[in-house]
């Protein structure tokens, strides 16, 4: 079992020191916890499809320090990127441009492009400045499973697989980054975050298009993702009554993730989600997973609002449910 450790000039010393000689390291970041490798050893990457049983040809998000190292993972930058990158990072958003020939494809699932982002968290700021490369990290969860975001469940999910995991706290954000495609004519959203459309609209003085119908292999696009071990069903608020009937009939254990509908049946196990969409998010995993742990039948969560402000809510509980 690999030891957590508190993120203080030893430790981001220590991180860098594993980074260069190919391991790999857990890393807070503002939306999850990632798993970190030296972007530009191939070896060292493929340790990353390892500990998450990820299949190799689903690409990685490369973390940079700073918006000029853009330079050194991509090419023919267009200049609305630069004014996205100016905007919001540090921050959870990451773009995907044509990536520059010696990106190893080992990253880029063998796509011509590149995913980048500067994530906004002091932790990983620090190590990205002391390592001075580009460091690669999807979450750091086993594949399809839900992301972490504390130290503690990464720890959980993948254990002895990684060398050093860096306790920054629990994520502010809580879900993964918005990822927005600038490689081809229009601005396509890929997965959407914190960073609504809006916001990125009002950037690029264009519209995003929405349509992510794809050959690009994103593993966010895949139906069953951050998903629970248990049976995980989404449900609406006048819908629960009836399906709680039905639950208790079969004998079911249950426990609800509920939004604006607090049963009080002391059968039933109850996380009151937060109101605002924020929160919300940034409680979603944590919740899931704590919900997971009980072994119960089924979990269901209360559908939340539908409306544009919970997309990327929406996005996540869409494909942690059935
Ligand atoms: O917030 C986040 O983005 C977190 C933190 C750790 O930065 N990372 C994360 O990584 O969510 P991951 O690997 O779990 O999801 C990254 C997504 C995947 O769906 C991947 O396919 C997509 O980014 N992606 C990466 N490079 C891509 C590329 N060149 N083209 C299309 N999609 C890409
Ligand atoms: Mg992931």
């Amino acid at each position: 079992m690999k030891s957590i450790v508190t993120p203080d000039t030893n430790a981001i010393e220590k991180a860098v020191e594993v980074l260069k000689q190919g391991g790999l390291v857990a890393i807070p970041t503002e939306t999850v916890y990632g798993l970190g490798a030296d972007a530009s050893n191939p070896d060292a990457i493929k340790k990353i499809f390892a500990a998450k049983g990820r299949p190799e040809n689903h690409p990685l998000i490369v973390h940079i320090g700073n918006i000029e190292q853009l330079n050194d993972w991509a090419l023919d930058i267009p200049d609305s990127a630069f004014r996205l990158a100016k905007q919001f990072w540090p921050g959870p958003l990451t773009l995907i441009l044509k990536k520059r020939p010696e990106v190893p494809l080992e990253i880029t699932g063998g796509q011509d492009t590149v995913g980048l982002r500067i994530p906004n968290n002091p932790v990983a700021l620090a190590l990205l400045k002391s390592f001075g490369g580009g460091i690669a990290a999807p979450s750091a969860n086993r594949f399809k499973h839900i992301s972490p975001t504390s130290a503690h469940h990464v720890l959980e999910e993948l254990g002895s697989a990684v060398d050093l995991i860096l306790d920054g706290g629990s994520c502010t954000v809580g879900v993964e980054s918005t990822i927005i495609d600038l490689s081809g004519s229009q601005p396509r959203l890929l997965r959407p975050g914190h960073i609504s459309i809006s916001d990125l609209e009002s950037v690029l003085k264009e519209k995003v298009c929405l349509d992510n119908k794809s050959e690009i292999r994103s593993p966010g696009m895949m139906e069953v993702h951050y998903a629970p071990t248990t049976q995980t069903l989404l449900c609406s608020k006048n819908q629960l009554p009836a399906l709680l009937k039905e639950l208790s009939e079969k004998g079911k254990t249950v426990g609800i993730l509920s939004y604006q509908y607090h049963p009080t049946n002391k059968n039933i196990t109850v996380i009151k989600m937060p109101e605002l969409q924020t929160q919300y998010a940034q409680f979603l995993y944590a919740s899931l997973r704590e919900m997971d742990q009980l072994n119960l039948g089924v979990i269901i969560v209360e559908q939340p609002p539908q409306n544009e402000a919970w997309r990327a809510v929406n996005d996540r509980l869409s494909k942690a449910t059935v």
